[in-house]
This record gives C-alpha cells, structure tokens and sequence, in this order.
C-alpha cells in the first residue's frame, strides 16, 4: 500500500495577503477515510479545492498518487452541502450525466452503472422521479452516486450532509462508511460535527483557526475498528473518543468550532 496516496507537501495558500493554509505537510493512505476537523472559516474547504484541482497553492505541491495535482479530473469528485442536481434531468439522468465524460463506456456500460449505484443508494423506485421530487437527503444520494458512477477513486465531501435532519443523516453516515468499504475508495470528508467526525473516520486531522495549522492527528481506527455498524455510537469507545476530541478542540482552538 503507498502511505502517500495523496501527499500534501509544504502547501500554504494566500488570498491575497491573508494567510488561510500554514504551511502542511500530510500522507494519505488510499483506501482510508479522511475527516478535516476545524473551526469556520479555518481553510477546510480551501484545503479541499485544492485537493480537487480547482484552486492551487501558494507554494508547495500536493500530490495524488504520485503526480503534481493541477487541474480537475474523474479520479476526484466533490460533493458538496447542497447539491446542485439538474431539475429537468430524473434521478437516472443525474447519475448518468456524472458520466458525460466516460467515452470509454457503452450505453449498456452506462446504464448498467446507473442500476447499481441506484440500488447501492436504495433509490431503486426513484428512477423516473424529478429532484424536486424527492428528499434533501435522498438528493444527497443521488450525488453520491452520480460522483461513483463517474468512476471517482477520491471522494471530496465538503459538510455534505450539513442541512440534513439528525435521523437521515445518521442513515447517510453508515451507509457512506459501506459504500466506502465496499466500494474501496478513499475519502477526505469536512466536518464541524464531533460526533460525525468520529463515526466515519479512520483518521481525523483537527486544524487550528485561519490559517489553518495541523493540531492533531487522530488515530481513530485504531480504537473503533474499521466496521461502523450503527450501534458503534452506543459503545463506550466511542463516547470516550467523542469527550476526548471535543476536550481538545476546546483546549486548542479555543472553543471554536
Ligand atoms: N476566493 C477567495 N478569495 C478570498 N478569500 C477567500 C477565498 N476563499 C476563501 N477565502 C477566505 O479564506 C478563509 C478560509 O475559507 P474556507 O472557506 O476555506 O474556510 P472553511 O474552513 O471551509 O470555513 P467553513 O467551516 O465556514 O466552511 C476565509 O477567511 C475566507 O474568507
Ligand atoms: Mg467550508
């Protein structure tokens, strides 16, 4: 396994003369799942952008699998809080169109993709149904699928499950740590929710406030294991490492969030 699947090498980022990214070194290994933890308005989605190629650094380099990351392209897809689906496509042809690209894929290739992400989503019945038709947190799938289905290796969740109520959302969670699994990508997710945060983390990376600094590198795999089955939150693991997290983001951040 590369340690370095996405290496982030000296990178600082400047708008203008504000600081927002000090300078960060950081290995990820494929296939684990990422949270950046930080205080608003700390850099976190800055960091993402540019691990997404749509924004670069002020200096260093980051890496994805060895090549200098410059510009947008399959292997990573974003999502993002509120998803933009297009209205007058159907849920098949959101999916489908996050394979515009994809030259390389027959229209049975395609069609048979967009029924397997469907049914790995459990959106089977939703097919024909408009976005306008259907749930924020079922939206949310959808986008989900649509960045699998474009092949992505690399997930870039920016606070996608932010407008979601408690329940749907703890649902997307355990279902995003399947697919995950399953589906063996690697995934660098932002969050401002502890608990969120520690649910699907193999690693949790804490930042400072702006400019965003490395505070911390949590380990949490190492103490929940890698399956997450819903009842993971009831665990005495977990709430310890939930107390433990927010202790330090208290101490360190100063209570920000
Ligand atoms: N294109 C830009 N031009 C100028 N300043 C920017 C730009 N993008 C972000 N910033 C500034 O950089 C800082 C970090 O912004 P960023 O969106 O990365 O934070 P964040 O950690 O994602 O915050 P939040 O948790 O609120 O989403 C902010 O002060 C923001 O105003
Ligand atoms: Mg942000």
């Amino acid at each position: 396994m590369d340690p370095a699947y996405i290496g982030f090498e000296n990178v600082t980022k400047s708008f203008g003369t504000v600081p927002v990214v000090s300078s960060t070194n950081l290995s990820i290994t494929r296939y684990s799942f990422v949270v950046f933890l930080g205080p608003s308005g700390c850099g976190k989605t800055t960091l993402m952008r540019m691990v997404g190629g749509l924004d670069s650094p002020s200096s260093g380099t980051i890496r994805l699998d060895g090549e200098i990351v410059s510009a947008p392209d399959r292997r990573r897809g974003m999502v993002f809080q509120s998803y933009s689906s297009f209205p007058w496509l159907t849920v098949e042809g959101n999916i489908n169109f996050g394979m515009r690209y994809r030259n390389d894929l027959s229209v049975e290739e395609r069609a048979a993709r967009v029924t397997h992400y469907l049914r790995l989503i459990g959106m089977d019945d939703f097919r024909t149904s408009y976005p306008n038709r259907i749930s924020g947190g079922m939206r949310q799938r959808v986008a989900i699928a649509r960045t699998l289905a474009a092949g992505s290796d690399v997930l870039l969740m920016d606070e996608p499950f932010g407008a979601l109520d408690a329940l749907t959302r703890e649902r997307l969670q355990v279902e995003l740590r399947q697919i995950q699994r399953e589906e063996r990508k690697t995934i660098i997710f932002v969050t401002h929710d502890v608990e969120e945060a520690v649910f699907l983390a193999d690693r949790i990376i804490l930042f400072s406030a702006r400019p965003a600094r490395i505070l911390r590198d949590i380990d949490v795999a190492a103490v929940l294991g890698p399956e997450r089955p819903l009842e993971a939150r009831e665990g005495e693991a977990f709430f310890r490492l939930r107390n433990e997290v927010l202790h330090m983001i208290r101490n360190e951040t100063g209570g920000q969030r």
